[in-house]
């Protein structure tokens, strides 16, 4: 069966490695084709997470990059287009939410070509969230919707998914992150950087309706700023997330030339990094979907800067809690958790490093046996 995987963005690297290692056990059913769209394109964004996960080298790179929604998305598919035409695969394999993932999607389909989308089914019902409506337009197309637990099977029979479509199969990002955690435990930067396990934060930020608007990404960082004084943190800054701070006037938060005591304001990290970094946080601050599932695995109490979540499981069996973007709120979350501990959490069921082996299963007993 001729496979082409779909990477386009940083959260794609970690989801796509465990499958691309799951079918190369399997040589003699699959024959693999990576795709990255280039939507993420910067060093930090992408390379570094090839060398961090051990990941082949694209054998085709779009080379996309940034624009509006429309114009990224109609370029994937221009260009994918070509792709498909030439390589005529038998399916197509995106992951997460992404444009990249939409866009992908829709060209194999009209092509005629099965696609396959691992981590179906996630729901925040936030249609201003860009990536609910890359979800539900997946969502609808896919012939194979690979679901990280069971609330995302019932929200896709709702909306009228065929259940022979539906597959329970774990969460791929946690393979990763349980076959990685033993090296990343052995790195060296929490103490070079001079934190004490257990006594620092972490930080990622990046959704445009809380960086995209200046009076939000403000009290943002006043907050962060305030907890830094009885807690460092680290705040690996997103390209999107920087741009918006220089462009509103709010560099000075973290300006080289500030020095703010506690607040260590970085590049992107790479997987690696990150996770030796996480593991070890008293709490962490994030708006990511993913950042929720590793916190919850890694049992670290998350700070989640949304309204809502299309991963609910992280806060009904997880360590995670909504605290959205008001400042005070924010501040008291986090003071919480410093005065009373941190809320115990299970691991959920199937999140256990083999889900992509069971995709790899679903795929070769369903494409390669029925049609053999
Ligand atoms: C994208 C995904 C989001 C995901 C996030 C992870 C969509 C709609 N959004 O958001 O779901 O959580 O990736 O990071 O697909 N930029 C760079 N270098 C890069 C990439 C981007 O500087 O390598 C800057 C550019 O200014 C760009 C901006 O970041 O315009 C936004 O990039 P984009 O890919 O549009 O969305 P993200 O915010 O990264």
């Amino acid at each position: 069966m001729k496979v082409i995987n779909i990477v386009g963005a940083r959260p794609n690297f970690m989801k796509m490695a465990p499958i691309i290692e799951a079918m190369n056990r399997h040589p003699e059913h699959f024959d693999q084709i990576l795709v990255h769209t280039g939507q993420h394109y910067d060093e930090r964004m992408s390379k570094a997470f090839f060398e961090d996960l051990a990941m082949p080298r694209p054998d085709i790179d779009l080379e996309v990059g940034s624009g509006t929604h429309a114009e990224q998305t109609a370029r994937i598919m221009v260009a994918f287009e070509k792709v498909c035409l030439e390589k005529r695969p038998d399916l197509v394999i995106v992951v997460g939410d992404v444009n990249s993932t939409m866009a992908c999607t829709i060209t194999a389909k009209k092509l005629g070509i099965k696609v396959a989308h691992v981590e179906a089914g996630l729901r925040s019902r936030d249609m201003n969230m860009p990536e609910e409506i890359n979800r539900l337009c997946t969502d609808v197309l896919c012939d194979y919707l690979f679901t990280t637990d069971r609330l995302a099977d019932e929200n896709l029979a709702k909306e009228g998914v065929a259940k022979d479509k539906i597959y329970f199969v774990g969460n791929v990002m946690i393979d990763t992150l349980i076959k990685h955690r033993a090296m990343a435990e052995k790195l060296t930067l929490r103490p070079k950087l001079g934190l004490e396990k257990r006594a620092y934060a972490t930080m990622t930020l990046h959704r445009p309706s809380n960086v995209d608007h200046r009076n939000i990404l403000k009290g943002i960082f006043e907050a962060l700023h305030e907890i830094s004084r009885d807690l460092p943190i680290v705040f690996p800054i997103h390209p999107r997330t920087r741009k918006m701070a220089d462009e509103t006037g709010l560099g000075h938060f973290f300006s080289s030339g500030v020095p703010v005591k506690g607040l260590w304001v970085t590049e992107p990290l790479g997987y690696l990094e990150f996770l030796h970094l996480n593991m070890n946080a008293r709490m962490i601050f994030t708006d990511s979907g993913g950042l929720q599932e590793e916190s919850t695995v890694l049992g670290i109490p998350c700070i989640t800067l949304r309204q809502n979540t299309e991963r609910p499981i992280t806060c009904t069996e997880g360590t995670n809690e909504l605290v959205g973007n008001d400042k005070e709120q924010i501040l008291e979350a986090a003071g919480l958790i410093l005065r009373n501990g941190s809320p115990k959490g299970r691991t959920p069921e199937k999140w256990d490093g083999k889900a992509a082996e069971r995709i790899v299963r679903v795929l070769i007993d369903r494409m390669v046996d029925h049609n053999g």
